[in-house]
């Protein structure tokens, strides 16, 4: 069980991605019901020893980006050790590279901390500038934890912070070209991405989803955009924006899919690995951690999850159906 983790279609994963709780503390309407999800039983979720196994095995075969998400990372205590201990993992390659995504709601503490202990980049989910909205599409008035944070992300040398706005047609759209000329002057990076059918109330709509190219013919009545290139494996794709240096990024799950490049590998917080955020199955590694399994167990679990790979997200095709777990239990 040497070599790449290379899935049948031949794509080499390198990222890792691990979502640290299911729990969040928003509830925005493209995620979560207001009543939210049912949450993991306790005693299913991976300790933060578990975790960093799993991270361990996986960075020596040959994983170097390690994200963490959540539903919201920093609700998890213990999240600066953790961040400590996994930056500090060794592979082939050196130690990986670690990046968060969070909603910055705890971050004004955490920020400072958090880079001390080795975290290298910050992705902030934010949708709109005006705290009415942000109480309306988050149903928690929190936009002003999230600007101290994102400020005191800045302060601790994140930079540039990445911004992740989901447009949604009649509440925030109209808002795009406001959000991109914040974003510029704040020096932060701004993508705004469809949205995917993950939520855990099910209010996805295909006909209702704000597409990558209405966001970009939007953007364009104020600002002229140059597509760069280069993107590899990244789900955005980049413009510069009014010849630079100032960037928007794209990322249009939807309507134009990124799987052929995908070197993304899940893990749940329940300790269940997954090919893809679509995937119907999922690959259970927390049995294998409490039944003293070997690494040699764990890397073939890795392997097995990755055979089992399907070539994209089938969004479009007939039959296709939503994932069992939502996007907050997933990790985005
Ligand atoms: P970097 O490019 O490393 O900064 O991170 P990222 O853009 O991959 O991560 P982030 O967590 O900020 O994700 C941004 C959006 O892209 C979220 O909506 C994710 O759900 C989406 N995304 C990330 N990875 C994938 C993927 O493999 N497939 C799809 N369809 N969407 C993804
Ligand atoms: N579609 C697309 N993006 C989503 N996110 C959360 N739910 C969805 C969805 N249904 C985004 C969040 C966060 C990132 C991890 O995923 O805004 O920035
Ligand atoms: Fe990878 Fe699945 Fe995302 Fe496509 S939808 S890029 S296969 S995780």
């Amino acid at each position: 069980d040497d070599g790449p983790l290379v899935d049948s279609f031949g794509r080499v994963h390198r990222d890792l991605r691990i979502s640290l709780t299911d729990k969040c503390n928003l509830r925005c309407t493209y995620c979560m019901p207001a009543e939210g999800v049912p949450l993991a039983p306790r005693d299913t979720l991976l300790a933060s020893d578990e975790i960093v196994t799993v991270a361990r095995i996986a960075v020596e075969a040959g994983i170097d980006e390690i994200r963490l998400t959540g539903g919201e990372p920093l609700l998890r205590p213990d999240i600066v050790d953790l961040v400590e201990r996994l930056a500090a993992l060794e592979g082939p390659g050196g130690r990986p590279e670690l990046s968060m995504t969070t909603n910055a709601v705890r971050l004004a503490q955490l920020a400072k901390p958090l880079r001390d202990a080795g975290l290298a980049r910050l992705n902030v989910s934010l949708d709109t500038l005006s705290p009415s909205r942000f109480a309306t599409m988050t149903r928690r008035d929190r936009l002003d934890d999230v600007m101290a944070g994102l400020d005191a992300a800045r302060a601790a040398g994140f930079a540039p912070i990445k911004i992740n706005t989901v447009l949604l047609r009649g509440v925030n759209d109209d808002e795009a070209p406001a959000l991109l000329d914040w974003a510029l002057a704040e020096g932060h990076q701004l993508r705004f991405i469809e949205q995917m059918p993950l939520d855990g109330g099910h209010v996805w709509n295909r006909a209702e989803m704000v597409t990558a190219a209405e966001t970009l013919a939007l953007l364009r009545r104020t600002h002229s955009l140059d597509a760069l290139p280069g993107r590899g494996a990244a789900p955005a794709e980049l413009y510069e924006v009014d010849g630079g240096p100032g960037r928007v990024g794209i990322i249009a799950s939807v309507t134009m899919p990124f799987c052929g490049a995908c070197d993304r590998l899940r893990l749940t917080s329940d300790g269940q690995l997954r090919s893809c955020l679509f995937a119907r199955g999922e690959t259970d590694v927390r049995s294998v951690l409490r039944s003293a399994g070997t690494d040699a167990d764990v890397r073939a679990r890795i392997r097995a999850c990755l055979a089992g790979k399907q070539p994209g997200h089938g969004i479009d095709e007939p039959g296709f159906l939503q994932p069992p777990r939502p996007m907050s239990a997933i990790g985005g």
